[in-house]
């Protein structure tokens, strides 16, 4: 039984201790959280200890791996002591919102090469996952075009804002990884633009609620994404790849697949509210394969390199944004000579 240390009992640490604790393979030892309160509810609800500081959790030699779901700004200090400690990692997206940082813990796994998970769990949906075997086998062919639409059901709160990093650092770095993992390809260049249509608060810290971005690769395959952080109709999670042989997508999923006949046409069923109820079962998947990970001490699916890799993207696109220009990127990723 592999037994984890979650830090951050908040949004998606209570999603991820869900999923822990209804695994066989796994069990929360600990938890810890700078809410007290927050850390005893989580652990009273699986039978875990909260603990009240976070040495406890890096000195505790029974803990095998630790699950960073605090704040953004937690998540280097905090995978550091665990990678240190000799423990496996699964931290959430971003690693960090300062590139240099994300590359000193690609450094620091080097010398203690325990296994390290970025949290990006679209990589684990049935659907992506089909997309990306069509485009691995030939089936689409030679790229050429993809188009990618993420849209929130409504803005986040001004104080998660404030720590985010961003919209293209906190919410298009999904579909910047998605990109990267859907096609095998490097992107070399980008042009973003951010807006602020509607959220007052967003704009109150300095943040737009709407983007898009154009990315390019060496050989012109190009995407253009669409990201808002308001959808009237539910999560709106749309892809399309397209090729020299087929094109390949994902539409929205709706909760159910009833359809209404009226006089004046079909109705659908509703689209899910958020992520947990859109990716309920990636965020499983994605634990399944860092359970496997650990137990096989080998490095998971979505390493800290694609950590790297997707905010370099992300910087690209807020540096495009913030001047009007086209940024030329030399991916890191290569350079490194990792996936
Ligand atoms: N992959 C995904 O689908 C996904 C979804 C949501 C959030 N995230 C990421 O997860 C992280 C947390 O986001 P959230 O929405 O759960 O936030 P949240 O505010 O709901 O929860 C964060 C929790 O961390 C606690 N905390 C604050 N400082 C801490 C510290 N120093 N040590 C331990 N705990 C601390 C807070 O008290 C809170 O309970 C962010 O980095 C975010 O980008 C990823």
């Amino acid at each position: 039984m592999i037994k984890i240390a979650l830090m951050g009992a908040g949004r998606i640490g209570a999603l991820h201790a869900r999923n822990i604790a209804a695994s066989d393979e796994a069990r929360i030892h600990v938890v810890y959280d700078t809410s007290a309160a927050a850390a005893q509810a989580l652990a009273d609800r699986y039978g875990a200890t909260a603990v009240d500081s976070a040495d406890r959790v890096f000195e505790d030699a029974q803990v095998d791996a630790v699950f960073i779901c605090s704040p953004t700004d937690t998540h280097v200090p905090f995978s550091e002591r665990a990678v240190r400690s000799g423990k496996a990692v699964f931290c959430e997206k971003p690693i960090d919102l300062n590139l240099e940082s994300v590359m000193s813990i690609v450094a620091l796994l080097r010398e203690y090469p325990v296994p390290f998970m970025t949290g990006f769990h679209r990589r684990f949906d049935a659907s992506t996952r089909r997309i990306r075997e069509h485009v691995d086998t030939g089936r689409v062919g030679e790229l050429e075009f993809m188009r990618v639409m993420s849209r929130d059901p409504g803005p986040p709160p001004p104080a998660y804002v404030a720590r985010s990093g961003g919209i293209f650092r906190d919410m298009t770095i999904h579909d910047l990884d998605l990109c990267r993992w859907l096609t095998g390809r490097e992107f070399t260049r980008v042009f973003a633009r951010g807006f602020n249509l509607f959220d007052a608060g967003t704009k109150a810290e300095g943040d737009f609620d709407t983007a898009t971005a154009t990315l390019w690769d060496d050989k012109g395959f190009s995407v253009v994404l669409q990201n808002s952080r308001r959808s009237n109709g539910g999560f709106d999670q749309r892809i399309e790849v397209m090729g020299s042989a087929a094109s390949v997508g994902m539409e929205n999923v709706p909760l159910t697949q009833t359809r209404l006949i009226l006089p004046d046409g079909l109705k659908c069923d509703a689209l899910p509210d958020h992520f947990p109820q859109r990716y309920g079962g990636a965020y499983v998947a994605q634990l399944a394969e860092f359970l496997s990970a650990v137990k096989e001490r080998r490095q998971p699916m979505t390493t800290a390199v694609d950590g790297v890799a997707a905010l370099q993207l992300a910087d690209a696109c807020a540096l495009s944004a913030a001047n009007q220009t086209v940024v030329g990127i030399e991916p890191i990723a290569l350079s490194l000579g990792v996936k």
